[in-house]
């Protein structure tokens, strides 16, 4: 795995088909919560039928790994979005390292504006906190009911997605198994899953 590094943090890493998901545990914690417990960039990469020719919203891109495995998948239009700026720059770089032209990166807080047409938007590991989770419902919704977007979401099991209305209205689609080293970096986590939104 390559890395680079900015000072000493580690912020960039080198995806390629091969990786397993321990790869992402590179991600330090401040360019990105928690690394590593989202399942949808191993499952885009696994399975480019789901985004080849569509147009691709990532919502909390992070380090951008969705977005890049998205476009090394054959995505037809994406979007990397992420209310942090530091992300945004991972996200260049990331891209930079990837060999691939940089994504476009939208750091506004999506959830506040009115929803575009995408035909698939992913996520993952957002639902950390009660009230963003709350809004990411409701806009995931909206998505869905106007454009009939498909939505997959990543999520380790954390308690505020576990204990959210939105279980309701999900179908699994693939769970791994986190490494060793992740499950030790992310206090218990074990395993992570990526859901189709279905309300
Ligand atoms: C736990 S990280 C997940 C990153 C990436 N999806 C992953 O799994 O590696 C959550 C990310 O969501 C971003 N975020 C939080 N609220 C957001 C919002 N309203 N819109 C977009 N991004 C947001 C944070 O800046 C952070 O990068």
């Amino acid at each position: 795995m390559a890395t680079l590094e900015v000072g000493n943090r580690t912020i960039g890493f080198l995806l390629d088909t091969g990786i397993t998901y321990s790869v992402l545990t590179s991600f330090p914690a401040d360019v990105c919560l928690v690394v590593g417990v989202d399942g949808n960039p191993r499952y885009l990469l696994d399975n480019p039928d789901v985004v080849r020719g569509r147009s691709v919203l990532d919502i909390g891109s992070g380090c951008g790994a969705t977005a890049i495995a998205a476009k090394m998948s054959g995505a037809s239009r994406i979007l990397a979005n992420d209310i942090d700026p530091i992300a945004g720059l991972a996200i260049t770089l990331n891209c930079e390292l990837n060999k691939l032209d940089p994504v476009p990166i939208l750091t506004r807080n999506i959830l506040n504006l009115e929803q575009d047409k995408w035909e698939l938007v992913v996520l993952g590991d957002m639902f950390y906190d009660e009230d963003l989770a709350d809004s990411l419902h409701q806009w995931l919704k909206n998505c869905f009911w106007t454009y009939g977007t498909r939505v997959l979401i990543g999520d380790p099991g954390r308690p505020q997605f576990s204990g959210h209305n939105i279980q309701h209205q999900l179908h699994k689609v693939v769970e791994y198994s986190l490494p060793e080293p992740t499950r030790q970096e992310n206090n218990g986590l074990t395993t992570s899953t990526v859901w189709d939104f279905r309300p």
